[in-house]
């Protein structure tokens, strides 16, 4: 199994793990229900997600018989999509105090992880089509 894959699920158990924390702490506190935006990225952009690029990164490749356009680019997706998430639960929860910086957390972070989901995509569209050949005819006629 490739690192990013592995990373991937293990990340979207971890963010189970925090976000069903927060979702008991709400449940528990109900002042605390200001922080639902955190607790749902946490578990659907977090869990849910990274579950999918994760099982996708490592079943797309197998059921096309492609390999994975860029693995490369898959270990940037999983940076990208991690940091991002952590820097919009920060944003989620400061911004929930009215605190300016919050904002500009969760937008950097928003960003982030939206650049992660375009990777995903672009690689997940190029394994699909799979590596482009140039017919032997067009070849030998060079
Ligand atoms: C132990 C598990 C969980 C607990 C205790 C929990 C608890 C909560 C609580 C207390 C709220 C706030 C409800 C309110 O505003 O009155 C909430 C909202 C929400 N939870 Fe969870 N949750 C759990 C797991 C999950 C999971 C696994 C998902 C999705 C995969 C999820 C998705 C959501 C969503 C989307 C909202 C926002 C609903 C809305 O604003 O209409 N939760 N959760
Ligand atoms: C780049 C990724 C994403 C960004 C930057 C983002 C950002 C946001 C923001 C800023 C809000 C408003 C929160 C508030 O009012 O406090 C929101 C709401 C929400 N987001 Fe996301 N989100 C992203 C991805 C996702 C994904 C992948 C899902 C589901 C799989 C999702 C589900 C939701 C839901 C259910 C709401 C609540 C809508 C409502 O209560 O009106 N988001 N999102």
């Amino acid at each position: 199994m490739e690192w990013f894959v592995k990373a991937f699920l293990k990340a979207s158990l971890a963010w189970l793990a925090l976000g069903v924390t927060l979702g008991v702490a709400m449940a528990a506190y109900p002042l605390w229900t200001l922080h639902r935006s955190a607790h749902m990225h946490m578990v659907l952009l977090g869990f849910v997600t990274m579950m999918i690029y994760g099982v996708a990164y490592h079943v797309i490749p197998r059921f096309t018989g492609h390999p994975l356009h860029s693995r490369r680019a898959a270990g940037v997706h999983w940076w990208l999509s991690n940091v991002g998430l952590a820097l919009m639960v920060l944003g989620f929860v400061t911004r929930a105090y009215g605190a300016g910086i919050g904002t500009v957390a969760l937008a950097t972070g928003g960003t982030l992880s939206a650049l992660g989901a375009y990777v995903f995509v672009y690689l997940i569209w190029r394994t699909v089509d799979g590596p482009v050949h140039v017919p032997v005819v067009a070849i030998a006629s060079r």
